[in-house]
């Protein structure tokens, strides 16, 4: 048996272990924690290969999206097949949407079990970041928690780039804990959000392991940008919301939080870190972004347990700096726990996730411009807004300079329907569609949400809806749905 050092290799060494069609579980969440030094010869094989007429793709299965060093020259070298969930890269996105790259956005936190229960194809090697790596087959991982331990667990052959830019110091974030399958799991002894139930490790065979590759690499986030006016008004109305249900008796204190991806979800973080009437806040979350980091200096973070923690560059140097003072705060767990619908409900988690379009009916559309161009993926959203306390989904009212409504008579595509939604935030205001009928949901938002320019055009849609079908339950003009998305299409903007 070869011990751990002779199996130390280079990038392009472990590379061409890597065979034509296989299956690759990946670390990463979120930009985070993925790998970066093999993907990259993996792609370099893959052009040299398909400059030579041999074919040359595989199937990579992820934690969440991942860096432009992983996803990025993987798809600009047509090396991957199929790809499987959620993605935000430039490259992928465009190869997905010129139908060169096929693509399936589970739920985060399904993913992981349907891989292990064999509903989706079982990774025949398992490409992982972590900090560490011991002769018993310990690996430590790194700022993500992903699917990593599934992809350890199912895959035959593991490559693993050990990355020193954390150093050991980061070692004790993760509580790995991976529930069994139906019929056997048992109850996630979750009751607090710092609970630990795990081990801060993934035990595997070490006679698994195939190649160890070192770097020292930083994950390549992009540098935050401060909230803008749009992005803190939204901010406002959602703090000032929480605090009017915290008045009305309907909302308890010291729920935790869940805030989405993109500059909006960043915007509430940033705002709660000053608004006074706060006192300390919980995160139960996918993603630990860096506008937690105000929060941790305002001394207002209790605890922020997440499965990954994206941060930009700068972000990641200051929390190494600190990271012995700043761990207690922080957990990382697998994504199916962090997503996991039990703990997310038994917590009572208030969830915030943005919308690209919501419609008059309360259904939201994160996903996919006009119903067909995929942006990112609904990624967690849904594991959150199901089953948490309090839900919000909220977008700028009007996005493209104006060009485009965020409200919509009826969503082009459908993440979140109806019956998944509470709450809805626009730079104009709040509706709180809970126990609403459709007509009084439809004019609530059009009165709170709507921006002024489309007002006239959704109201004369709900007017003409109602007078249209005098005895359905959910008045909609079919004929006239789509007419906001249609004129975009034809001239760029939704305005007649
Ligand atoms: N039609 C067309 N384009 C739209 C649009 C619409 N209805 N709404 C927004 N956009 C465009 C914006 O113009 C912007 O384009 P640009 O990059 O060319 O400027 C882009 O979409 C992103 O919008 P932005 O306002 O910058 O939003 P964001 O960074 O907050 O991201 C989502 C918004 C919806 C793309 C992002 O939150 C997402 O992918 N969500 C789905 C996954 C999710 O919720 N994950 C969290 C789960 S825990």
């Amino acid at each position: 048996m070869k011990s751990l050092s002779q199996k130390i290799m280079s990038a392009v060494e472990a590379a061409d272990l890597i065979k034509n069609g296989e299956c690759i579980g990946i670390s990463g969440f979120t930009l985070s924690g993925y790998p970066k030094a093999v993907p990259e010869a993996l792609a370099e094989k893959a052009i040299a290969l398909h400059q030579k007429g041999e074919p040359f793709k595989v199937t990579i299965f992820s934690g969440a999206s991942t860096g432009d060093d992983c996803d990025g020259v993987l798809a600009r070298a047509q090396a991957i097949e199929k790809r499987m969930p959620y993605q935000s890269n430039p490259s992928l996105r465009q190869g997905i949407n010129q139908g060169l790259i096929q693509y399936r956005d589970e739920h985060l936190g399904s993913m992981g079990p349907m891989v292990r229960s064999g509903a989706l194809e079982r990774p025949t090697l398992a490409l992982i970041e972590c900090i560490a790596v011991t002769p018993e087959g310990k690996v430590y991982l790194s700022s993500s928690g992903g699917n990593s331990a599934t992809y350890l667990e199912c895959a035959d052959r593991v490559i693993l780039e050990v990355n020193s830019i954390y150093g050991e110091e980061y070692i004790g974030l993760h509580d790995t804990f991976i529930p069994s399958l139906p019929p056997f799991a048992k109850p996630i002894p979750i009751c607090k959000v710092n609970d630990r139930v795990g081990s801060p490790f993934v035990q595997i065979s070490s006679e698994k392991i195939k190649a160890i590759v070192y770097t020292e690499r930083h994950d390549k986030v992009n540098p935050f940008t401060a909230p803008d006016e749009i992005s803190k008004t939204i901010a406002s109305h959602i703090l000032d919301f929480i605090h009017f249900e915290h008045r009305q008796g309907r909302l308890p204190k010291g729920l935790s939080y869940q805030s989405g991806v993109g500059n909006v979800a960043n915007a509430v973080l940033a705002a709660m870190a000053q608004d006074s009437r706060l006192s300390k806040v919980n995160i139960y979350t996918e993603v630990i972004q860096e506008a937690v980091l105000p929060l941790l200096q305002a001394e207002k973070l209790g605890f922020a347990s997440g499965t990954a923690l994206t941060l930009s560059v700068e972000a990641q140097k200051q929390v190494k700096k600190n990271i012995s003072q700043w761990k207690d705060h922080f957990i990382l767990r697998q994504q199916e726990i962090s997503n996991h619908p039990e703990v997310i409900r038994r917590l009572g988690v208030i969830s915030m996730n943005t919308a690209l379009e919501m419609d008059l009916f309360g259904n939201v559309n994160s996903s996919h411009v006009c119903g067909s161009s995929i942006m990112n993926g609904i990624g967690g959203a849904a594991d959150f807004a199901r089953h948490c306390y309090l839900g919000f989904f909220m977008a700028p009212s009007v996005a493209k300079n104006g060009a485009v409504s965020a409200i919509v008579p009826l969503v082009s595509h459908v993440d979140h329907t109806d019956h998944d939604t509470m709450i809805f935030v626009t730079d104009q205001g709040v509706a709180d569609l809970r126990g609403l009928d459709p007509i009084t949901r439809a004019k609530l938002i059009i009165s709170n949400c709507v921006h002024p320019s489309y007002k006239a055009e959704l109201t004369d849609f709900l007017n003409f809806s109602i007078n249209q079908s005098k005895k359905g339950h959910l008045p909609i003009a079919l004929d006239k749905a789509f007419d906001m998305h249609l004129r975009f299409l034809q001239t760029g903007s939704m305005h007649k």
